[in-house]
């Protein structure tokens, strides 16, 4: 009991999350996800999100006290993701996070969500090393980002311009009829595949893009290249090769995501990647990664994959951080912002 106790909520998404941490040590991580509600959409849908956080929320908090065998009486400091997100998913974790605090009198601190995806990691490999690259990729985020201090300096380098990459891996798998999240499944199937037989673009890795779109990613040309293929093979009258399709994409998703994270940090003379976001589950990704970085000595930490998706204990880990860098809380009327800067 010498390390503060910090709770964190996550309502960003889809994922209701309560964690709860003591330096870095993990004690809870109850997640209630909607993301069977959106699977019939192909997406998820801000207004069901934000209901079913609402329906989640004290369930979710009672059950991470619980696991942690601790009282909200215990508790130190409330960090909750303020942004980005959905705003109306948002609203509900920060109204609960101001509720809890006043009712407890702690302080609450309001926290970024690409943050929190990189604080997460210190919960698995303890204090992340600075400066390090992060790369972030989930389904509603792609980007690359320098954090020289974890609680005041983590510098945006670039971002998709276009679909996020989780995004992609769910397009082309509902254009490959697999189910949502489309991740899990084409990760799955590319294991059966050829990830050479078909040479799917390489988004933004033209030299003309690498002067303005260095660390950018886009991924709609490649899935708009996907859905034209196999359109091709339909029209042909010819069975879709599912398995190299799923390969060839995913091949291509990680040849791009990995050589810019690489070159971010042979750029700038950085030693740590860390990977985080749901797509960091990818067998692919993290094999690539891992063997291209070693060529150059780069260090490539990705925490296990229910730290990647979205989670309380993620918000708690950067809130546990913050307090432990004496940096100050948040005010009571803080507010949630959907397009919330690094
Ligand atoms: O971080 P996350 O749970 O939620 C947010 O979007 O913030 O990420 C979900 C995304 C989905 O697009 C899903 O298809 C993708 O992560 N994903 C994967 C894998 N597991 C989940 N993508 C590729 N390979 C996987 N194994
Ligand atoms: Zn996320």
């Amino acid at each position: 009991a010498d390390e503060p106790l910090i709770l964190g909520i996550e309502t960003s998404c889809d994922e209701t999350g309560v964690g709860i941490v003591r330096g870095h040590t993990l004690l809870a991580d109850a997640v209630a996800s909607s993301v069977a509600e959106h699977a019939r959409f192909g997406g998820v849908v801000p207004e069901v999100a934000s209901r079913a956080h609402l329906e989640a929320i004290v369930p979710t908090m009672r059950r991470a006290l619980d696991d942690a065998g601790v009282t909200l009486a215990d508790i130190d400091a409330i960090a909750v993701t303020a942004g980005p997100g959905l705003a109306g998913a948002l609203l509900v974790g920060v109204a609960a996070a101001k509720g809890y605090a006043l009712a407890a009198e702690k302080p609450v601190y309001g926290v970024n969500h690409l943050a929190a995806h990189v604080a997460v990691d210190t919960l698995e490999h303890g204090p992340l090393p600075e400066p390090a690259i992060a790369l972030l990729v989930s389904g509603g985020h792609s980007s690359l980002l320098q954090v020289d201090d974890l609680a005041t300096g983590v510098i945006p380098l670039g971002a998709t311009i276009d679909d996020a990459a989780g995004e992609a891996f769910d397009k082309v798998a509902r254009l490959l009829g697999l189910p949502f999240p489309g991740g899990p499944p084409i990760d799955r199937e590319a294991r059966a595949g050829d990830a050479g037989a078909i040479a799917f673009p390489r988004g933004l890795t033209a030299p003309k893009d690498l002067v303005a779109h260095r660390f950018d990613f886009s991924f709609s040309g490649l899935k708009t290249a996907v859905a034209r293929w196999v359109e091709a093979k339909q029209r042909a009258g010819e069975p879709v090769p599912v398995a190299d399709v799923a390969a060839s994409f995913q091949e291509a998703v990680c040849d791009v995501l990995t050589r810019k994270a690489i070159d971010a940090c042979r750029d700038r003379g950085i030693e740590t990647m860390v990977i985080g976001g749901g797509v960091a589950a990818n067998s692919r990704l993290r094999a690539m990664a891992e063997e291209r970085a070693a060529k150059y000595g780069i260090t490539v930490r990705v925490p296990r994959p229910k730290l990647c998706t979205d989670n309380g204990a993620m918000v708690a880990a950067l809130g546990s951080h913050l307090v432990a860098s004496g940096v100050a809380p948040s005010r009571l009327d803080l507010p949630a912002d959907s397009a919330m800067p690094l």
